[in-house]
């Protein structure tokens, strides 16, 4: 079988695509013939040794598939051959066949595709966590996302909306917060072109924002925490910008205000019922139509790293899926 294969550190035209021997069958476990792997800004961290887990080399990246079940283990009962499942895999999932823990498989309703469902995971996953668990967010409150047309950032979108949540999206181009506005942002800033403390602030006739949901760091982290509402939430999503920042804490004393941490793929080792209830949620959400991952584009198994280089260069709205 085929396999794209990070085999020493570095940017991702150094992977490369390798012929390997199929997954031996083992007791709960199942294997998979991928159909579409999602791929994250986190796979770009993977592969360069910049992330804050190291897998062994040689691995695939690619943190969460879609597929059908070719066969299935001793002791497996949450599906059989020919079913459509996904999974949360971390990483290993850009290659044709791969065996993954049963308790981390989820059966697909028949109307998601395996792109869509690939897509689903990681993204939704996380900003369900983060604005359900951590920040608690209500109905009429305001939340501002940044890099809201990004993968999570999409998903922070169409999760604030289904709670009933006042959206401003921050965005770098236009054409990106044109996307977000499309998919339920009430009111965005371009961050290029405006300031975002004072943006903010103007959005919110002065009183700042419940919610900050920050998945850019550096220095917009600031001017966001700058513009929180009274008792607000500030969630510290991720770093795409590369820096991550020094905030002084006069400001969270200054607004009584909170700074939490989210780690979903912690979350997931630790409250694995909960993990499955969540894909499960999501799944019918999606089924419904009430959320819909956006697929950018799909690459072929062997143009990954181009997929992964689009992530790099900010070019992804939504998410990147490789099509096996
Ligand atoms: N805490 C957790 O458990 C968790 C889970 C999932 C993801 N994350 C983190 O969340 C962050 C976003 O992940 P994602 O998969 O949504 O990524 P993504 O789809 O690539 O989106 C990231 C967004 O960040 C913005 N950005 C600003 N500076 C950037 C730069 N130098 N390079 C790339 N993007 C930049 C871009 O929007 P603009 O162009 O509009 O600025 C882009 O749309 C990552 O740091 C990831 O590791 C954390």
């Amino acid at each position: 079988m085929q396999a794209v294969l990070c085999t020493s550190w570095g940017p991702p035209e150094k992977l490369q695509l390798d012929e390997l021997e199929p997954p031996q069958q083992s007791p709960g476990n199942v294997i998979i013939d991928v159909k579409a792997v999602g791929l994250n800004f986190a796979d770009t961290l993977l592969i360069n040794n910049k992330y804050q887990y190291h897998p062994e080399l040689p691995f695939s990246p690619g943190g969460e598939i879609a597929g059908i079940v070719h066969s299935t283990g001793d002791y497996v009962t949450c599906c059989e051959p020919g079913d459509r499942v996904m999974a949360y895999i971390g990483w290993g999932g850009a290659r044709q066949q791969l065996s993954v823990a049963a308790n981390m498989i989820t059966r697909l309703p028949d109307n998601i595709s395996y792109e869509m469902a690939a897509g689903l995971a990681v993204t939704y996953g996380t900003t369900l966590h983060a604005l359900r668990d951590r920040a608690r967010l209500k109905k009429n409150e305001t939340i501002a996302i940044l890099g809201a047309s990004g993968g999570v950032g999409q998903a922070a979108i169409e999760i604030a909306r289904i709670i009933g949540a006042r959206i401003i999206a921050v965005a770098s181009t236009d054409e990106k917060l044109k996307f977000c506005k499309r998919y339920g942002a009430d009111l965005t800033v371009n961050y290029t072109t405006q300031n975002l403390k004072e943006a903010l602030k103007s959005l919110t006739n002065g009183e700042g924002v419940d919610v900050i949901y920050d998945c850019v760091g550096g220095e917009m982290s600031e001017q966001a925490l700058r513009a929180i509402a009274w008792q607000g939430r500030f969630l510290v999503i991720g770093f795409a910008s590369g820096t991550i920042p020094n905030i002084p804490l006069n400001l969270p004393l200054l607004k009584s205000c909170q700074i939490i941490g989210v780690f979903w793929s912690e979350h997931v080792k630790r409250n694995l019922e909960m993990h499955r209830s969540n894909m499960s949620l999501l799944l019918n959400w999606c089924a419904e139509g009430r959320i819909s991952p956006h697929i950018h584009k799909t690459w072929p198994l062997e143009q990954t790293a181009t997929a992964l280089e689009a992530i790099a260069r900010r070019k992804v709205k939504g998410k990147a899926i490789i099509k096996v």
